[in-house]
């Protein structure tokens, strides 16, 4: 029978296995990518949203129902209200995301539920991203490109309009993790000197030369360009805020591909309004896409609208390491990117 939870199929008390006779019922919350869609459809009995739209909680749970599996984004909000609403025939959700601050983690454990999330496969996209912010803020790549297409470029100029200095300049990392890594092997290239701070030391294989600050302020203070990479937890929800950024070296550069509730709106826009940061490249926002007006109308900011995996290849290998997730775990296995057993 699908649909219905097998207490006798659970096979081992640390994690949840699960074989279901037939095809699992897959409720597939956003429009994936067609091989993935494609994948999906020859191994589950899906629920799809094929015009894509953003359900509210009560139409999630509404598909939900009957469902033995949740493939979800980090557009839906899985908070407990939700979990207490899913079926109990549900037992894994698994998201097309590294981050999975948008899942209630204990709620989903007390429930018995698994959880898996995407990691690896979208770090060099991630990674590129906080380039593209870097450079695009850092040489006010957005007006420059304006000038361009709005024909208000009428000249050369050897002082107008001016960018910052990247090569050979300072580089905090905040969350020295797989795609802080990443952006630290870019800034190689860049003969930038590269900072640190995490909450361990990384091995010196893989901190290749970086230095390491035990501190947050220690870090700050060499961020003459400040990547956030860390994950977004009750620890670093508005880290940088007036007080960290103050530590920053006047006409620093901050860029954000991580989450947006990690910075202070208010602190970093007055940072930016009165010149202590030269400028902002964001890809992730709080409360996004309903982003602080704001950050629109500043000259310095260099914005994207949440792509830092957005690539055909990455798109299409986060669905497919979801639905690895998804098939380990109905075929009774540990899945490789399990955050909780449930
Ligand atoms: C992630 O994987 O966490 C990205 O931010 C996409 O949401």
């Amino acid at each position: 029978m699908i649909g219905a939870y097998r207490p006798d199929l659970v096979y081992s008390p640390a994690i949840i296995h699960m074989t279901i006779p037939g095809k699992p019922k897959l409720f597939v919350t956003r429009k994936l990518t067609q091989d993935v869609e494609d994948r999906i459809a020859g191994t589950y009995e899906p629920v799809f949203n094929d015009d894509d739209h953003i359900m509210s909680p009560a139409e999630l749970a509404e598909k939900a129902q009957g469902c033995d599996g949740a493939l979800v984004t980090t557009t839906e909000r899985i908070d407990a209200g939700f979990i207490e609403a899913l079926p109990d025939s549900l037992k894994i959700v698994a998201t097309f995301s590294v981050g999975y601050d948008h899942i209630d983690i204990a709620a989903a454990k007390a429930r018995g539920i698994a959880v898996t999330n995407t990691p690896d496969v979208l770090t060099d996209a991630t990674a590129d991203t906080a380039w593209l912010l870097m450079l695009g803020a850092a040489r006010g790549a957005v007006w420059g490109e304006r000038m361009v297409r709005e024909a208000t470029w009428t000249s050369w100029s050897p002082t107008h309009p001016l960018g910052h200095d990247v090569t050979g300049r300072k580089l905090a990392i905040l969350g020295m993790g797989r795609i802080g890594q990443a952006v630290a092997k870019r800034a190689r290239g860049f003969d930038m000197e590269i900072h640190y701070h995490k909450r361990s030391r990384l091995p010196a294989d893989l901190e290749q030369g970086a230095i390491y600050h035990d501190t947050l302020a220690g870090v700050l203070a060499n961020g003459e360009f400040l990547s956030i990479n860390c994950a977004s937890t009750p620890q670093t929800r508005g880290l940088i805020n007036a007080e960290t950024i103050a530590v920053l070296p006047d006409g620093a550069v901050l860029v954000n591909t991580a989450r947006g509730d990690i910075v202070d709106d208010d602190a970093l826009i007055a940072a930016i309004e009165c010149g202590k940061l030269a400028a902002a490249g964001l890809d992730v926002f709080a409360g996004e896409p309903a982003i602080d007006e704001r950050y629109r109308t500043l000259k310095n900011t260099f914005l994207l609208p949440h792509i830092g995996s957005a690539t055909l290849g990455t798109r299409s290998a986060m669905g497919m390491r979801a639905v690895d997730n998804l098939d380990a775990f109905f075929a009774g296995k540990t899945p490789g990117d399990l955050v909780t057993a449930g």
